[in-house]
């Protein structure tokens, strides 16, 4: 059985227009979307969905339900099918539950319910607040001259709590309401002396905390005015609803547009949410000024694989945020980052700017999380190689932690450019950090690094494409094929050896593909090559090619005279001889393997998988270097 947790996650998070718009088209109407029902027949659209009530009703039929309905009536799936498919969809862990039917299971769940009322009845009292006397002087006027407008007020349900010990205390007697769980929900305290009790948030004014669903489970509250004596955020603590390191606030808000533009923005602050919705940058949460955890990023990953880190513009916000960036990273997120000048929040810069500045400031000034890190890093060290290996170890731990074996190749590409370093050496040092996991020997790894410091740089050249080789091939089989080579053997004898003992090498232009069918068949019946052979040949073709590259001049390669081969070109370059010509054919089945390769690990479903590849890529850039190596070229591309 599903557990109710579970199911609960997956009701919070299903977006029921995103549901239903996989089967039919709907059109906005005011707050609603409107489209033709699927469940009967009919030309005018009557069947309604509402977004911010996670549900659906058709005028037409009469059908209504929300996103688990809807799949269990369209799809035909049962309960715990659709639960199943929406899960899949949000990326969520679904987990069995055995207590369901307990009795103490059913008495937590009463009492978190209980929670939620007291909690929901706070937010009402203290959204009320801003209407009274006192709350339009102390809080509305503090909204406004912060900038809020009027909808931000509402969509994020702000309120205020008056200055009196015991306000709220006094409004849920009056209505009758067991205290206790006022207390449990971090709302109000006991004097234990004499039994009575106070108010936990007084003048302030209030941000409420909201489940993926839209329930109230916390608050913030912010003084009015700077305060040293207590903290400028009070903040609600951890009860049976409020598990702090699995909430973001803003994400109920959020939730939709992360999901439309496949991207979460992730700020520190209550105000920086709610400035960004008001500047219509709605995928926006925030951590609420702690470090990020792993819970808070499992919710993130369940609308979207990219995060854009907001740093506080200055020097210990952005030494604090690498820290939890590196988790980011951990869990596959793809991290950006935009830093914000000195003394300057997302929210106050938002404000200086204005709207479209500040989005334009948004998109030109993102960067890649590693490349930031990497430029923020090497500032100042390029000419201390000690530093520089700190940078260097500090990184590649970075990039160790991602779990794509693909986009890891691709940050030690990238750093390996930043960085003045082989690529190579980078890879293989990150894969030794994998392998340890979490523990890194430094001492190793530090002389590790400085030896790839210190690797001299390849010259970069290019080397041949593949149909270049392969008309190599066979222009030495036409001009020496019939020489002899070595001991009994000639070139041709050779050629026929290699390609038949590297099942990979296929020759793939066609001509040149029939020309080495031909002399395979004419050489099974022991018959002697010749250049006549080519020359006669039944195919023109043939006879042209034979015609080109008999009258050509050439020479004896100094390099294998010994061995009695006869290769060089025309302008007297020894280097398409017989070794080179099928490692440089070599070099180019690997580099397709490579190329290959590098798609499978993009399409890999699961870690496993993705590491087999990582090992078999390095193996393959193992391989491509040492051909390189003997070539004496340098792998571009
Ligand atoms: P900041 O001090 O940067 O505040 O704390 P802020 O978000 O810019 O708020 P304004 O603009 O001054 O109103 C960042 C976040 O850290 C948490 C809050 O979530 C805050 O939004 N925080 C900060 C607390 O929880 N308690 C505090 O005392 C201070
Ligand atoms: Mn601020």
């Amino acid at each position: 059985m599903i557990s109710r947790q579970s199911i609960d996650l997956v009701l919070n998070s299903a977006i029921i227009d995103e549901v239903i718009g996989e089967y039919i088209t709907l059109k906005k109407r005011g707050a609603n979307l409107l489209g033709r029902c699927p469940f009967h027949d009919e030309k005018s659209p009557s069947f309604t969905v509402s977004p911010a009530k996670g549900i659906y009703k058709c005028f037409g039929c009469g059908k209504a339900g929300n996103s688990v309905s809807f799949l269990m009536e369209h799809d035909n799936l049962s309960f715990s099918d659709s639960i199943r498919k929406l899960a899949a969809k949000y990326n969520i862990t679904l987990e069995e539950d055995t207590h369901q039917n307990s009795e103490a299971y059913n008495e937590k769940q009463q009492k978190r319910e209980s929670l939620l009322i007291a909690l929901t009845f706070a937010k009402d009292y203290f959204k009320e607040q801003l209407h009274t006397e006192e709350g339009k002087i102390a809080g509305d006027s503090y909204f406004r001259e912060r900038g809020f407008t009027q909808q931000t007020i509402d969509e994020f349900e702000l309120g205020y709590s008056p200055a009196g010990w015991e306000s709220l205390v006094n409004e849920a007697e009056k209505n009758k309401f067991n205290l206790d769980f006022f207390v449990d929900a971090g709302l109000i305290k006991k004097r234990e002396e004499k039994g009575t009790y106070f108010d936990m948030f007084r003048q302030r004014v209030i941000f409420p905390i909201h489940d993926l669903s839209g329930k109230v489970i916390a608050f913030g509250g912010r003084q009015l005015v700077k305060d040293d004596k207590s903290p400028k955020y009070l903040n609600s603590p951890e009860t049976e609803v409020y598990h702090k390191s699995n909430v973001l606030y803003g994400m109920f808000q959020a939730k939709k547009e992360i999901k439309a533009k496949n991207n979460c923005f992730l700020v520190e602050g209550y105000t920086d949410v709610t400035t960004l919705h008001q500047s219509e940058i709605k995928n926006v949460v925030a951590s609420s000024g702690t470090s990020l955890t792993e819970g808070q990023i499992k919710l993130i990953k369940r609308f979207t694989d990219n995060v854009t880190v907001l740093y506080d513009g200055d020097a210990a916000g952005v030494k604090a945020s690498i820290r939890g960036i590196d988790l980011l990273l951990e869990q596959g997120l793809n991290v950006r980052t935009v830093s914000f000048p000195e003394g300057e929040d997302p929210d106050s810069y938002c404000k200086k700017l204005g709207t479209s500045a500040f989005q334009d400031f948004l998109v030109s000034q993102n960067k890649d999380f590693i490349i930031f890190k990497a430029d923020l890093l090497m500032q100042g060290v390029a000419n201390d190689p000690i530093k520089k290996t700190e940078v260097v170890k500090n990184l590649l731990v970075s990039i160790s932690l991602i779990p794509d074996a693909l986009k890891r190749a691709a940050y030690a590409r990238e750093c390996s450019k930043l960085m003045d370093t082989d690529e190579k050496l980078l890879l293989v040092e990150i894969n030794k950090l994998r392998k340890k996991g979490s523990f890194i020997s430094s001492q190793n790894i530090e002389s590790e690094i400085q030896e790839i410091l210190q690797a001299p740089l390849p010259q970069p050249e290019q080397y041949f494409a593949g149909v270049e080789q392969e008309e190599g091939l066979v222009r030495l089989l036409i001009q020496s094929g019939y020489k002899k080579f070595m001991e009994e053997a000639t070139v041709a004898d050779f050629i026929f050896k290699e390609l038949h003992e590297d099942d990979a090498l296929e020759i793939k232009h066609p001509l040149y593909q029939e020309i080495l069918n031909e002399v395979q068949t004419f050489m099974a019946e022991e018959l002697a090559l010749s250049e006549q052979f080519f020359i006669n040949h039944a195919n023109s073709e043939i006879r042209n090619l034979a015609g080109t590259y008999l009258t050509e001049k050439y020479e004896i390669s100094p390099y294998w005279a010994e061995n009695g081969t006869v290769i060089t070109d025309e302008k007297g370059n020894y280097v398409k001889d017989l070794q080179s010509v099928f490692l440089f054919l070599k070099l180019n089945k690997v580099n397709e393997l490579i190329t290959n390769h590098l798609k499978e690990f993009a399409e890999a479903e699961t870690p496993e998988v993705q590491e087999n590849c990582m090992q078999y890529y390095i193996q393959l850039m193992d391989i491509r270097n040492q051909i390189a190596g003997v070539l004496g070229v340098a792998v571009v591309g």
